[in-house]
């Protein structure tokens, strides 16, 4: 084979040119209204400090208010006084501490699953579990809306294994899951994966219909709880409590960087299920496992959970109230049910000028655009917390209908 010539290198293009290329963020900051990457100065809960002002936070997962109380804090600082600050290996190694079986025991019951298995983040667990359970001429079936996550960890089992065929319906469209299901073909099995709680819709997956179809093709549910745990039922044990316990999927998925105060994730299921993913998981097998204080810190939210309904019935009762106010104010809350609600304003220049508005009067929250949500489905994502008070939530309301009618949004 022939060395290249020096004139053959020369019209090869820089890796970096796609850097330079990419201007839309130092043109938004140019302008004054990129809204990402802010820096939060000091946080307590509801209220945040951002730019040297106090601003009301309505755009944090923390639901339950757990990541600044004290009783989490604390156990958090136990947790590194005992074991340190790192675990230095992963779980299959040197990184598992006896705080991860405990935390993974308390876990597994409170779910009403036989196993658990904690991972470094959210992400990594569904990167994990999906990654080790599919396999050659498995299909896996998703909901147009699934979050990124679970289609990265599809993404990495096909790295894996190339025959792996991807399937996906209209969001919690059941009719067309029923078309998408009769069209596979009989060879290899079908894992379906939805979000209880779809993270930017706040919709609710419709479980029992799911269930049902699924046991008719002889198919698995994958459920995702990051949004539903501490958040939906009557105990907050998510969606299978939301639809009285009529349905459960076989394996469950949630992060403890919502409703559990702290970073990290876990799925649960059956314990042989469980075992295999813990032998075939690369993410937990190649990345250093949950630290000291993450784990101190999720256990005793989920003590908390467990003692404290309320904080939960606190959740649901604001979601109600910021539902309806918003629907009444004439603002597009879609399909949502939960204390993520979503104010869907479609045209990007506007979410943004909505976003700056409400941030330049003290109200924090996200503006999400495409590929985060589907072309022209910008919107304001606001979610609220169990240790919001009556007179912020008010607040909020207000200023979003005084803002939204200035700029024609309602
Ligand atoms: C539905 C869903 N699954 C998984 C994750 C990942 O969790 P984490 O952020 O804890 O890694 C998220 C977080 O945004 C999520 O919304």
């Amino acid at each position: 084979m022939s060395t290249p010539s020096p004139t053959m290198h020369s019209t090869r293009s820089d890796i970096f040119d796609k850097c330079n290329d990419f201007v839309e963020a130092e043109e938004a900051r140019a302008g004054g209204w990129y809204p990402y990457f802010r820096p939060i100065e000091s946080n307590r809960g509801s209220k945040v400090v951002i730019e040297g002002r106090e601003m009301i936070m309505a755009g944090s997962n923390n639901y339950l208010g757990l990541a600044f109380d004290e009783r989490v804090r604390e156990a958090a600082i136990r947790a590194v006084e005992k074991y340190g600050t790192s675990c230095s290996g992963s779980r299959f190694m040197n990184g598992t501490l006896a705080l991860h079986e405990e935390l993974e025991e308390k876990l597994a019951r409170f779910v009403g699953m036989e196993a658990a298995l904690t991972f470094t983040t959210g992400y990594q667990s569904n990167l994990g579990a999906i990654s080790a359970l599919l396999g050659r001429n498995d299909h896996v079936v998703t909901d147009k809306l699934d979050h990124a996550s679970i289609m990265d960890g599809i993404f990495l089992a096909r790295g894996i294994q190339k025959e792996i065929s991807l399937h996906r319906f209209k969001h919690n469209d059941m009719a067309d899951l029923r078309k998408v299901l009769e069209k596979i073909p009989p060879a290899g099995g079908i894992l379906i994966i939805l979000d209880g709680v779809f993270s930017m819709e706040g919709d609710i997956a419709l479980l029992p219909e799911i269930r049902a179809l699924a046991d008719e093709f002889k198919a698995r549910v994958y459920l995702d709880e990051a949004h539903a745990l501490g958040v939906l039922g009557a105990t907050g044990r998510g969606t299978v409590e939301h639809f009285n316990g009529r349905a459960k999927p076989d394996i469950m998925m949630c992060t403890f960087s919502k409703a559990l105060a702290s970073i990290g994730g876990f799925v649960a299921g059956s314990a042989r299920v469980i075992d295999y993913i813990r032998h075939f998981a690369r993410p937990l097998i190649f990345s250093a496992s949950m630290p000291p204080a993450a784990i101190g810190a999720a256990l005793e939210a989920l003590h908390i959970i467990g003692q404290e309904p309320q904080r939960v019935h606190r959740l649901q009762t604001i979601a109600k109230k910021m539902l309806d106010g918003f629907g009444g104010m004439g603002f597009d809350v879609g399909t949502a049910e939960t204390p993520i609600v979503p104010l869907h304003i479609g045209d990007n220049q506007k979410t943004f000028l909505f976003w700056k508005a409400l941030f330049e009067r003290g109200v924090y929250v996200n503006p999400v655009i495409a590929p985060a949500v589907p072309p022209n489905g910008a919107l304001i994502r606001t979610s609220y917390m169990a240790v919001h008070t009556d007179e912020e939530l008010d607040a909020i309301l207000n200023i979003s209908e005084e803002e939204g009618k200035r700029l024609g949004i309602i």
